[in-house]
């Protein structure tokens, strides 16, 4: 059954299992596994859309693929991203998480920064939309970050993100992403807030984990960061079944009498017939 946002807001110390999806069979496949919620993540823009980064990722885009995960998933509890830029006044988030709502299916929004997104959480939640606040790495703004690497090593930093996670509580979200921070400062953050927190790069002390299907199984092989555990290696797989099919067709192996339909031999004749 359907989990609902109070039983996210309170998994103090549940181990939840949340793992990005973007399209139906992904959705599928997890919501048949089992886990306990799915994000559609604006990831999807680098290992899906084969973006540089998820800057590009469009509203129209993330409609797009919540529609489909959610077509997967029906059961499953369902967080969409609010792509970059959608979010940056209180009018646009709203219109903007209206669509992922009413349009796409979504049970929640998840948008990115801490006390300089206060605001906008405050009005989204007042509002009746669930929101997921994510600290730590941004990735809609890692330029400003230094790139993809670890955040919160020095004392301000680490503080920063504390104060901002704990900003984000009093604004009202359900839970919080740390993405990409020592494994202490997230079981500090994560002793400090009420909410539930996922971790991504963040060690096991977090209240949930969640993955990029993609480098999960090995799909996405642009590159590799250190905490993400391959569960499969799909792409060799998935290499080999496409070069064995490209061989089949030209060898004529395939398709065989097995994927051949026949038909009534008088019809044949009676076409050969007037064809002459
Ligand atoms: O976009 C995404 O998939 C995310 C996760 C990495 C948390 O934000």
């Amino acid at each position: 059954m359907k989990r609902t946002v109070r039983e996210f807001q309170k998994a103090k110390g549940q181990r939840l299992v949340y793992v990005t999806a973007y399209d139906y069979p992904t959705a599928r496949l997890a919501e048949e596994a089992g886990v306990d919620a799915i994000l559609v993540g604006d990831s999807l823009g680098m290992v899906v859309l084969g973006y540089e980064s998820t800057v590009p990722v469009t509203l129209e885009e993330m409609l797009h693929h919540t529609k489909a995960a959610r077509r997967g998933a029906p059961r499953t509890f369902l967080v969409a991203d609010l792509p970059y830029l959608s979010y940056a006044t209180l009018e646009h988030a709203l219109q903007s998480a209206k669509r992922l709502i009413k349009e796409g299916g979504a049970d929640a929004v998840k948008l990115e920064g801490g006390k300089e997104v206060v605001e906008v959480v405050k009005g989204l939640v007042r509002a009746g939309v669930p929101v997921l606040g994510h600290v730590g790495l941004t990735p809609q703004t890692a330029s400003i970050l230094g790139g993809f690497r670890l955040q919160g090593k020095d004392l301000d930093s680490a503080r920063r993100i504390l104060e901002d996670a704990l900003a984000l509580e009093e604004a009202g979200v359900f839970g919080v992403v740390l993405e990409l921070v020592p494994a202490p400062l997230a079981r500090l953050v994560t002793e400090r807030l009420s909410v539930h927190t996922i971790g991504i790069g963040a060690g096991p002390f977090t209240d949930a984990q969640v993955l990029v299907f993609h480098d999960l199984v090995g799909l996405f092989e642009g590159f590799k960061p250190r905490f993400v555990k391959r569960y499969l290696e799909a792409a060799p797989l998935f290499r080999q079944a496409l070069a064995r099919y490209a061989e089949e067709v030209r060898s004529g192996l395939f398709p065989g009498e097995e994927h051949s339909f026949e038909m009534a031999e008088e019809v044949l004749q009676r076409l050969y017939e007037e064809d002459r």
